[in-house]
């Protein structure tokens, strides 16, 4: 599995990872975590939890992966190809204003992403995903039709899904992702969360 910490690249095996993860409470997983502020925000906030983020792109990374957090850890992968040492580890992941090959794979239920949600996930695990109008819209949806799609493909591969609900313009503000901020300060401030739990 590729991990970053700023311009470099480290393989992390199965045991090199439980223990980095060993007196841990909770595991979190970023999912398309972009530049990894959010990743950065919990991990310092929280330091009984191990927060990993992953994107498949590593320039995004670049800055926050250099953060010497004990409790945080950055990773190189597309979503749907995972390494399968993350299995049964993960006992909540948040999927945060995806765009691209992630938000296509939520749209279509794609197999291999919803599997690999299943496989990363323990028997209490629980989901957050919020989803962006403009990124939506490139893929040909409104966001509430969208965010309706992205529920019932969740719904179908056995999450227990509440109701999607708007993001206010405060929450999006609050909320403490470099995404969320364009967003809340651009010209389409909107947004819809999906919670549930497997
Ligand atoms: C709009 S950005 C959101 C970043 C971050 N979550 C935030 O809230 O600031 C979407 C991110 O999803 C990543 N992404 C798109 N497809 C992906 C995939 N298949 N696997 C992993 N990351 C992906 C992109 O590289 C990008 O960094």
């Amino acid at each position: 599995m590729e991990t970053i910490r700023g311009r470099r690249s480290l393989d992390l095996d199965l045991n090199e990872l439980n223990a980095r993860l060993t007196n841990y409470t909770r595991v979190i997983l970023d999912l398309g975590t972009g530049d990894g502020r959010y990743v950065h925000h919990l991990a310092e906030r929280n330091p009984r939890w191990f927060v990993i983020g992953v994107d498949a792109c590593r320039e995004n990374l670049r800055e926050h992966s250099r953060m010497k957090l004990p409790n945080a850890l950055f990773i190189i992968a597309r979503a749907q190809v995972l390494s399968n040492e993350l299995n049964g580890l993960i006992s909540h992941i948040t999927i945060n204003f995806p765009w691209g090959s992630l938000l296509e794979s939520l749209l279509t239920g794609d197999s291999m992403l919803m599997h690999k949600l299943e496989l990363i996930s323990r028997p209490t695990t629980s989901i957050d995903v919020r989803l962006n109008g403009g990124a939506l819209a490139e893929q040909g949806w409104t966001l509430e039709a969208g965010a309706e799609q992205i529920y019932n493909n969740l719904i179908y591969s056995g999450w227990r899904v509440k109701t999607p609900m708007l993001m206010s313009s405060q929450a999006l503000r609050d909320f403490p992702s470099t995404w969320a901020k364009r967003l809340a300060f651009g010209r389409d401030p909107h947004a819809m969360q999906l919670s549930g739990c497997i």
